[in-house]
């Protein structure tokens, strides 16, 4: 059976290639500590599995869910949004919720695309910025994250031809994979560049919950038109099977994303946004997965500043954007703490990284999620020590 031209076009998704080598490993009796894949490996609070089941048996009859979110669901995020950013979105206009950010990003350029236009995101990046672009016809213009400018794209660097047909631009902060948290200046300038050039801002703010010391803002405290922000419950509250988030933002703009959803799904099950509204009014489980974070992050980057790479310990998200020496590079190090000897999963920067006129931002890094538990982190650390990295 022979596919779609596009979806020949694609590679594989990066993680299923590391899903790949962790079976590979595991085959031969190992059982690797993974840092692979962004998948919270701690349980799902018990205030939102209660809820949901709750919500099964009071929701007796099944009937569709709301295409946008239930009336409640979009006030408890009204609410939890203007207390923690301090801004006002009306829950009728404003919000609607989504199956988690991944279908999200996949089909918000469904909205505002047409055949050949441009879209702009980060590298390294989160594949489905460019997949979701590639199945609406356009076409995606990588601008690199570098350390040496805090990992904050530089719109000054798009071309002019991609500029006379752009249509959207992605920004992530806090970083995946880089941890790196947007400025004042960068949310301002984003938003005035969007302004100016008529181009909507999509700001996927995913892991804004996932910080240690300063608490990231939101895009939409800097501006509202042409911008849309995407949420999740998914690394905030330990939810990615549930499939939860929102978008919330310029009305206009949100009202064609809920056109295109309106054709695609049926909304998030009810039961399901019963437990991301418990998730919303609960912020001790989220204080205690900070804390939790925030000790394996420093297990991990010490271990490496041991070995004698350059510290990388990031302000925000589970994620270690390590750098490691220019003439191994990415692949060589993961391949080498993937050895039997050592049994260590992370990402080559390299596989989630494109490479763009010969040069690849994620050469020399590897990306650790940290998710294995603490007890792990700390047998990890002893490990990378005596690797001979
Ligand atoms: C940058 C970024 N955006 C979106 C997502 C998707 O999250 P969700 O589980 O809400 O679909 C991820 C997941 O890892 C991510 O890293």
């Amino acid at each position: 059976m022979k596919g779609s031209n596009k979806l020949s076009k694609l590679g594989t998704y990066a993680f299923a290639d590391v899903d790949e080598l962790v079976n590979d490993l595991t085959r031969r009796g190992i059982t690797p500590i993974d840092f692979g894949v962004g998948d919270p490996q701690d349980p799902t609070p018990e205030v939102v599995r209660s809820a949901c089941a709750q919500g099964i048996e009071t929701r007796k009859s099944s009937g569709y869910p709301s295409y946008i979110g239930a009336d409640e669901y979009r006030e408890t995020v009204s609410e939890w949004v203007k207390g923690r950013f301090g801004i006002d979105m009306d829950p009728k206009t404003e919000i609607t919720s989504t199956l988690g950010a991944k279908e999200a990003v996949f089909h918000m350029p469904l909205a505002f695309l047409n055949e050949g236009d441009h879209v702009v995101a980060p590298n390294p990046y989160y594949p489905p910025y460019e997949r979701g672009t590639l199945f609406a016809g356009g076409k995606c213009h990588f601008l690199p994250l570098e350390r040496e400018n805090g990992y904050l794209m530089d719109f000054e660097q798009i071309p002019d031809d991609v500029a006379r047909s752009l249509k959207i631009i992605w920004i992530n902060y806090p970083s995946n994979p880089t941890g790196a948290l947007a400025t004042d200046e960068f949310y301002k300038e984003a938003v005035d560049f969007a302004q100016d050039n008529d181009v909507l801002i999509v700001s996927d703010e995913c892991y804004s919950e996932m910080y240690y010391d300063t608490k990231p803002r939101s895009i939409l405290e800097f501006g509202y038109e042409n911008v849309l922000v995407m949420q999740s419950l998914s690394k905030r509250s330990n939810m990615t099977n549930y499939r939860v988030g929102w978008v919330m933002g310029d009305k206009d703009a949100l009202a064609l994303f809920r056109k295109v959803k309106t054709n695609i799904d049926s909304g998030t099950p009810t039961f399901i946004q019963d437990g991301a509204i418990a998730a919303l009014r609960d912020e001790a489980h989220v204080k205690r997965m900070r804390d939790g974070y925030r000790t394996k992050r420093d297990i991990i980057c010490s271990a490496f500043e041991d070995v004698g790479y350059p510290s990388c310990v990031p302000p925000a998200t589970f994620y270690v954007w390590q750098e490691v020496p220019a003439e191994k590079g990415s692949v060589e190090v993961a391949k080498r703490l993937l050895d039997p000897s050592v049994g260590i999963v992370t990402t080559p920067g390299k596989w989630i990284s494109k490479n763009v006129d010969g040069y690849n931002p994620g050469e020399n890094f590897i990306r650790l999620a940290l998710v294995p538990s603490i007890e792990a982190c700390k047998e990890a650390a002893e490990k990378i020590r005596d690797a001979e990295l």
